[in-house]
């Protein structure tokens, strides 16, 4: 019996792939097709596939052509797949022109010619486009408009002033200013897309959900660290046991590099602490350990009590069977790390974990700690995008960050302005 194996993505399943297909089983008695795993492709630099790694099997099992179906999830799979499942033959289309030849020392390659006009990159760029126009500039929206380039379907446009030209918006405006933005913007009818906090209380930041679940509309947080992989996995890897019990979760987020702390700087138009670093310093404790802590106490150090102007602060969480901390800081620096403490063994990320690709899981015994790399383009940003663009289009929320994740940043952050935080001095003043 001859094996013929192939591997593709099949995104959008296609005349050209089914041609390939036919002809790749032709070759021999028995076709195992590869699938690309979601992961991989994003390694590969395709993120925005139109379907899931399910939906692209379910559809080449359509095609009745495969004997066997198997998931492509790392580069050098190839080799092992060929070895382990006696394949003879490996062939894909043209494009790919000696791109494997060093798969001869393995079984013998075949390259079939690519079928004219018709790809999934193109059927993806016919389908409508997303427009989406910002509110709020500075260097954090720079960077999201940079990103809408490597995302098919989206196009970035300035709004205009009643925001009709758009059909989404990116709101980064001072933090004070979202809740009336966001508002805004839902009521014209437009999704949205905000950077934490969405609202300074915990009310108003619900109103806007409700609001948008009203008007049919997707209303997500911007938090980039929760779409990059290597935090998503790190969530999964955290739930699954393999630390035992969660029973801290401490996260550190520093920065000093816009000014904040220079004499002079005029701080009412900077964000403090908390809203510049609280929203991702949480994230991590909301998403592990939920939201229903029994306790909170806020410690800052003011750089200006009248703005509420925090250089400083440290959250310390107590749940029933956990306790969690955050240290953010615009006025002073420490090790950016977040550490997961378990019953059996503890998640370490390295400095700056908020924009990380790799983590690693330790144990007592350190023969058995493992390091897990991912790949992270344009910091999270892009793929937030993306999962934007998804959510938009599917009419469904994004999975990424849940609405009560968001209304518990938004609630920690309201204590913090209704003064429910210990001041420590500032040295020298
Ligand atoms: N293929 C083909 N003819 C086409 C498109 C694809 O023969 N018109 C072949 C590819 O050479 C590959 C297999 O189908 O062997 C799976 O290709 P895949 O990358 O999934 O499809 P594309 O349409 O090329 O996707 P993209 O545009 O995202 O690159």
């Amino acid at each position: 019996m001859i094996k013929v194996i192939t591997y593709g993505t099949y995104d959008m399943l296609h005349y050209g792939h089914i041609r390939l297909l036919e002809r790749a089983k032709a070759l021999g008695d028995y076709l195992i097709v590869g699938v690309t795993s979601d992961d991989y492709d994003k390694t590969r630099g395709k993120i925005n596939l139109q379907q899931s790694l399910m939906e692209r099997v379910e559809a080449v099992k359509a095609t009745g052509l495969a004997d066997e179906i198997i998931i492509e999830e790392y580069e050098g799979q190839k080799i092992d797949d060929i070895r382990r499942l006696g394949v003879d033959i490996f062939t894909v289309g043209s494009d790919w022109e000696g791109y494997f030849d060093y798969l001869n020392e393995y079984c013998k390659v075949v390259y079939l010619p690519r079928t004219q006009g018709v790809s999934s990159s193109e059927l993806r760029a016919e389908k409508r486009r997303l427009i989406i126009g910002t509110i709020g500039d500075g260097n954090i929206s720079k960077k999201f408009v940079h990103e809408m380039q490597y995302v098919n379907g989206v196009d970035y446009q300035e709004c205009t002033e009643n925001l009709d030209n758009v059909d989404a918006v990116y709101i980064a405006s001072h933090p004070s200013q979202h809740y009336n933005d966001v508002k805004r913007a839902l009521k014209a009818g437009k999704h949205v897309i905000c950077e934490s906090p969405i609202a300074l209380t915990f009310k108003q930041c619900s109103e806007l959900f409700d609001l948008a679940k009203e008007k049919n509309l997707v209303l997500t947080d911007a938090i980039k660290t929760a779409y990059s992989t290597a935090y998503s996995r790190l969530l999964v890897v955290a739930k699954s046991g393999r630390i035992g019990n969660i029973i801290s979760v401490d996260s550190v987020c520093t920065s000093l590099e816009d000014g904040a702390s220079m004499p002079g700087a005029d701080l009412s138009k900077k964000q403090n602490s908390i809203c510049a670093w609280g929203p991702t310093a949480m994230l991590p404790i909301f998403q592990l350990l939920g939201d229903s802590f029994k306790s909170l106490s806020i410690t800052s150090m003011m750089l200006d009590e009248q703005l509420n102007y925090d250089g400083f602060t440290k959250l310390d969480f107590i749940y029933d069977k956990a306790v969690a901390s955050a240290k953010i800081a615009k006025a002073a620096k420490s090790e950016g790390e977040l550490i997961i403490t378990g019953t059996k063994g503890y998640i370490y990320v390295p400095a700056p974990w908020w924009k990380t690709d790799y983590f690693e899981v330790r144990f007592e015994n350190s023969a058995e700690n493992k390091r897990y790399f991912y790949q992270l383009d344009g910091e999270g940003i892009r793929y937030e995008i993306v999962a934007f663009a998804r959510a938009v289009e599917s009419g469904r929320s994004s999975l990424y960050i849940e609405n009560s994740t968001s209304c518990a940043i938004a609630d920690t952050i309201e204590r913090f302005y209704n003064g429910n935080c210990t001041v420590i001095k500032r040295e020298g003043v």
